[in-house]
């Protein structure tokens, strides 16, 4: 099943929110193409889109970091790296559309929710532990 953007994963930031939520759609959209019915060309298309969104979004994200001297930057651009470096060697290694959406899968669930869930949303935790944001607060770029 695709995953979709929660409500529990608001960085309480409104621009990397939404980024967030298109990423979901990009993955999203990959997962329910029905693999008979799908040309290599499309997929490898829409596979292209959601790895430079997210390149995009990583960037953003590290500026944002950046902007309010987030401490763990450096260990969060590092795993941003890491899941650019794994992204890159799924895609020269895997052949075949259904192949290629199963590891899209493994990238939706592993390096999005994952990486949203336990390392994003410490931005939040080390805002909140800082004092620098109310609950209910929205930051904007
Ligand atoms: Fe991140």
């Amino acid at each position: 099943m695709p995953k979709e953007w929660s409500e529990s994963y608001s960085l309480h930031h409104a621009a990397i929110d939404a980024q967030h939520q298109e990423l979901f759609r990009l993955a999203n959209s990959v997962e329910v193409l029905e693999p008979k019915e799908t040309t290599k060309e499309v997929l490898a298309s829409l596979i292209k889109q959601f790895f430079n969104y997210m390149r995009e979004h990583f960037v953003d994200e590290e500026l944002y970091m950046q902007s309010i001297d987030y401490p763990l930057l450096t260990v969060h651009q590092k795993q941003h790296e890491d899941i650019i470096t794994a992204m890159t060697d799924l895609l020269k290694n895997t052949k075949g559309i259904e192949a290629l959406q199963t590891k899209m899968k493994i990238v939706s669930h592993k390096w999005l929710v994952e990486h949203i869930l336990e390392n994003d949303l410490k931005i939040v935790k080390w805002l909140k532990e800082s004092n620098s944001i109310e609950l209910d607060d929205y930051v904007i770029l």
